[in-house]
């Protein structure tokens, strides 16, 4: 009877987790994830909303390094993500950025 219990939470534990351990971003494809929880907000799914005088991104010329370090330390009203994102969100979310530039 316990034994079956302790079965069943590890499996829905499982489910839940969907086989990815949370909160490990490394890919583009997180990138885009994060960017759509922080960053449309004032960049705009495109990049080019600008709202809260942020700066359209499809015609940035900003390097990757760069971005980096605006979005850990923020610049203006832009909001600093340091404690809100590890540095491997921060670089996976800068490296969508980068993907969003009007070719
Ligand atoms: C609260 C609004 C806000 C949020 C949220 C925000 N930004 Fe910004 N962003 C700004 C503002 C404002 C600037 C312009 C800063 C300046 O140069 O004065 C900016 C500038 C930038 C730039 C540089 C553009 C350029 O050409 O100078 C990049 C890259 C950028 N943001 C990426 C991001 C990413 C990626 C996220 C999500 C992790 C994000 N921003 C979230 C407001 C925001």
């Amino acid at each position: 009877m316990y034994r079956s219990l302790i079965i069943i939470t590890f499996t829905l534990i499982l489910l839940a987790c969907g086989g990815k351990p949370a909160n490990k971003y490394a890919t583009a494809a997180d990138g885009e994830e994060i960017y759509k929880n922080r960053c449309v907000v004032c960049h705009g799914i495109d990049g080019k909303l600008g709202l809260n005088g942020s700066k359209d991104l499809t015609v940035s010329k900003v390097t990757e390094a760069e971005r980096i370090v605006q979005i850990t330390k923020g610049k203006n009203t832009m909001t600093p993500f340091e404690g809100i994102l590890t540095p491997e969100e921060i670089k996976a979310v800068a490296a969508y950025s980068m993907t969003l530039t009007a070719q």
